[in-house]
């Protein structure tokens, strides 16, 4: 039985800090982060939680506490990572499409660099030659991932240099004496099938005799987690298994020691996720009956912006019939959560919990239709605390400039 918060504890934080309001359970965190420790037992393996799925400085604390690395998208993240107490080499800079700029910012801090291009591994190699590892993150040309627009690996991605280029970039590291410690392949969120993982191991195993300096091969994130009740989310026991046999024979076959690296985001704090929202109003309106809520996707964006499923209970009523309900939010556009979903009869005032909303949840908000951010509670050993205050209108006067 996996870990999981009670309607009576989000009832009593929703009546303490108000809503909509974010909660995350701590103990779920380490519980997915022990989950792949246990899955890659035999291997050589290192984790970088994807810092991106979920930034609030104490969870990043806590994810360090627990013995896991960072792995950041922009030099911010980085510098989190380090304001979070993350050592140097525990992080790693996937960047894509940045400006050399931040590149040269992040080795000035010390951390791991992956790079995207052509263009800043040129530039890497003119000013740093052999002097600062440096891991290239590659295309595989392989489509996979949840839908579209969270797929990162096929040819029409703008992510990583394609492999068939490899011919390019080995010129570079000639060129340049360039030191490349690490392949790395992210091929996009909510992959199911352990088979894509391997098919992105066969690649680096015919890519690895290029690369003798090359010490870690970083598979990326992207393990699926269950979003709907009967779904089931990547199996990593198996994959841990599979990566395991995959290292042991490019051992054999190489005589290297490889680390395999991955970045999960959403298998570490989706679901210790729940955003609590409360029903403003109910609307009839020919066969539809809406549930509008306090929020909108300007708090959860996931189910407009991906047509992602999130399960919603109302936790006021758990045992009540059941009606369909479409869920929709209160900003000046069509911001429907889910449509003719069945829930135990909603009343105006009740409580509707959406679950998985660790990932990508308030870290994708925004102030549209300047309303105001949630706030963000964590409960750790039991004992919930204010870890993200809810915004104030002053907030949403902070960076403007009054002119006139
Ligand atoms: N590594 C790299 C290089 C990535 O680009 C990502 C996600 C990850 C790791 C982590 O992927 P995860 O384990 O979380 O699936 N906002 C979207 C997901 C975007 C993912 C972007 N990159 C969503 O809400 O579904």
């Amino acid at each position: 039985m996996s870990l999981s918060l009670s309607n009576q504890q989000l009832i009593s934080i929703a009546n303490e800090y108000g809503t909509p309001v974010y909660v995350y359970h701590a103990e779920k965190i380490t519980e997915q982060f022990n989950k792949l420790k246990s899955a890659f037992d035999k291997t050589n393996a290192r984790f970088f939680y994807a810092g991106k799925a979920l930034t609030n400085i104490n969870i990043l604390k806590h994810i360090r506490s627990v013995g896991c690395n960072i792995d950041c998208s922009s030099i911010n993240e980085v510098k989190l990572a380090v304001h979070a107490g993350f050592e140097k080499q525990n992080i790693l800079y996937t960047s894509n499409g940045i400006a050399f700029s931040e590149i040269e910012e992040a080795v000035s801090l010390g951390v791991n660099v992956n790079i995207d291009s052509l263009s800043n591994l040129e530039k890497f190699g003119k000013k740093y030659g052999h002097t600062y590892p440096v891991g290239i993150r590659l295309r595989p040309n392989i489509m996979a991932g949840g839908n579209l627009k969270i797929s990162t690996g096929h040819e029409k991605s703008k992510f990583g240099i394609p492999v068939e280029q490899l011919d390019k970039i080995l010129a570079l590291v000639k060129e340049h004496g360039l030191f490349i410690c690490g392949l790395h392949i992210h091929t996009g969120s909510e992959i199911k099938d352990v088979s894509v993982f391997m098919k992105v191991a066969d690649i680096f195993f015919d890519l690895v005799p290029n690369f003798p300096e090359v010490r870690f091969l970083d598979l990326g994130g992207g393990f699926k987690v269950p979003y709907k009740e009967d779904e089931e989310g990547t199996d990593v026991a198996l994959l841990g298994e599979k990566v395991n046999e995959v290292m042991q024979k490019l051992k054999q076959t190489y005589h290297r020691n490889f680390e395999a690296w991955f970045e999960p985001g959403k298998f570490m704090v989706s679901e210790c996720g729940y955003f609590i929202t409360q029903v403003n109003v109910m609307k009839q309106s020919g066969g539809t009956m809406f549930a509008g809520v306090n929020s909108g996707f300007n708090h959860l964006i996931r189910p407009m912006f991906y047509e992602s499923y999130h399960r919603i209970e109302n936790i006021c009523n758990p045992n009540a019939a059941k009606h369909a309900y479409t869920v929709v939010g209160n900003i000046c556009e069509t911001d429907t959560f889910a449509w003719d979903r069945q829930l135990s009869e909603v009343r105006e005032g009740d409580l509707l919990v959406f679950y998985n909303a660790g990932a990508y949840g308030f870290e994708m908000a925004s102030n549209y239709n300047a309303r105001f951010k949630p706030a963000q509670v964590l409960v750790i050993k039991g004992a919930a605390h204010l870890i993200g205050k809810r915004d104030v209108f002053e907030d949403l006067l902070r960076n403007q400039v009054e002119v006139l």
